[in-house]
């Protein structure tokens, strides 16, 4: 059994796996129960001045036969008086002191008020709080949320309110919403961040309904811009974990979230620089049970590869994530598509991508089993291996020329000449 235990900055937990605040921990009962299925942490669902929430409040985007590919929402924070959210926050950590129990918090700019609230959360014992900067909807309205996500001198003005006079470790989670994820996260680690928990979700109009000119989710015939998140979203959170822990001024513990739904997608956030993840979307899908799988599956893939600890893993891929400049130029180094003549079943899909959205050098005739690529002409783009129905029908082959060289390398040998 590998050690799957995590310390993200003081806040420890029996595993990686944590839900992200949001309608999955909302309540005692329900963090409880998660806790009960196996998932090592829980940050409680934002608490601040209860709100009114809409409805309806949430829409999705199915893709083929996918649902929820993509799930859109304009929740606002908890709409549960204080004094009961931090009732049951104690009530739970009395129950599981083992688990990371995380509170999220949202107050208006004001100092006073940030005092008093973390000190009542450490009332609570709850092991640390998480800083919603992040919300892109309804709180913005009210000056919070990704309002001061996406300047950076607020970020560290409040993470400072905070971090005075509390002993707490304080995560404060990212708004994607931002041109540079770095400005934010070196905002917030200069105003004290303990960690740094990235994404929460991105500006979106989900759609608009054909028949009624309403744009989804509807609300008494309106509509809004609300939060993207789910498996769509991975891609971005990936990307700003990568960045952030690339950061030369960014040593803090990352807390990785967008669209994780397995064991895998978890590994590849670690990989990226992630201590820990956090998962709201999925187990809103499929419950709390997905749990089960996710730690059996990261438990044996570190058996597999013979690494003792998950701590092991954090980070090992994010110095292959760099610069443009640092990649070998393509006239040295060549991928090159061949097309496997015995899995190909004459589609065509490959040579009508290849000729208008790509560079034209596949051929077809009416004589040919299967179409041909032209070796000479390839780019080596991918597109004909990604539109290609039958897996392993078309390879990417490495053809390497012999010269190593990047475009960084090759600017310095050209000025090194002149
Ligand atoms: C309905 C809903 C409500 C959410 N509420 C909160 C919240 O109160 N506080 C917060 O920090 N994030 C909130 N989030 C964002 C999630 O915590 C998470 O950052 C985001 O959904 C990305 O993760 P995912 O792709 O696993 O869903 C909410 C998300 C959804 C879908
Ligand atoms: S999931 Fe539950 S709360 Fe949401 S619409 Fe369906 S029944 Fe209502
Ligand atoms: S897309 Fe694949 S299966 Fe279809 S013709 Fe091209 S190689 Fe053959």
């Amino acid at each position: 059994m590998a050690d799957l235990s995590v310390n993200v900055a003081g806040i420890s937990a029996p595993n990686p796996f944590w839900l992200a605040s949001g309608p999955l921990t909302n309540t005692a009962y329900q963090v409880m129960k998660a806790f009960d299925e196996g998932w090592g942490g829980a940050v409680w669902k934002t608490v601040g001045e209860p709100v009114i929430n809409v409805s309806s409040r949430l829409a999705s985007i199915d893709y083929g036969n996918r649902r929820m590919m993509g799930l859109n929402n304009v929740e606002l924070i908890s709409d549960r008086p204080i004094e009961d959210n931090l009732r049951e926050i104690a009530e739970v950590k009395r129950r599981f002191p083992e688990h990371a129990v995380v509170v999220s918090l949202m107050l208006p700019s004001i100092p006073e008020m940030w005092k008093d609230m973390m000190h009542r959360v450490e009332d609570t014992g709850a092991d640390g709080v998480e800083l919603n900067f992040g919300c892109p909807h309804g709180m913005n309205e009210r000056g919070m949320g990704s309002v001061i996500g996406q300047v950076p001198e607020y970020t560290e003005q409040i993470t400072a309110y905070a971090k005075a006079d509390s002993r707490l470790p304080v995560i404060v989670k990212l708004t994607p919403n931002v041109t540079d994820i770095r400005n934010p996260g070196r905002a917030a680690v200069q105003g004290g961040a303990d960690a740094l928990s990235l994404i929460n979700t991105i500006n979106s109009v989900m759609g608009v309904d054909l028949d009624t000119w309403l744009p989804r989710p509807q609300i008494d015939g309106r509509g809004s811009h609300g939060g993207y998140c789910g498996p769509a979203v991975k891609p971005i959170g990936l990307y700003m974990v990568s960045a952030l822990a690339n950061d030369r001024k960014v040593k803090v513990p990352l807390v990785g979230i967008g669209g994780i739904e397995s064991w895998q997608d978890a590994v590849e956030y670690l990989l990226l620089g992630a201590q820990a993840v956090q998962v709201c979307t999925a187990a809103m899908h499929y419950g709390f049970r997905i749990i089960r799988s996710m730690t059996e599956g990261l438990n044996d893939y570190l058996n597999a590869k013979g690494v003792a600890r998950v701590e092991d893993i954090v980070g090992r891929s994010a110095n292959k994530v760099g610069d443009w400049n640092d990649l070998r130029l393509s006239y040295s180094y060549k991928v090159v598509a061949k097309i496997h003549e015995d899995k190909c079943i004459g589609c065509n899909l490959c040579y009508v991508a290849c000729d208008d959205g790509g560079h034209q050098c596949i051929d077809k005739g009416p004589e040919m089993k299967s179409p041909v690529v032209r070796e000479e002409d390839c780019v080596g783009c991918n597109l004909c291996a990604l539109v290609c129905p039958v897996p392993g029908c078309i390879e990417m082959q490495e053809h390497d020329l012999g010269i190593v060289e990047t475009w960084r390398q090759r600017q310095d040998r050209l000025t090194s000449l002149s």
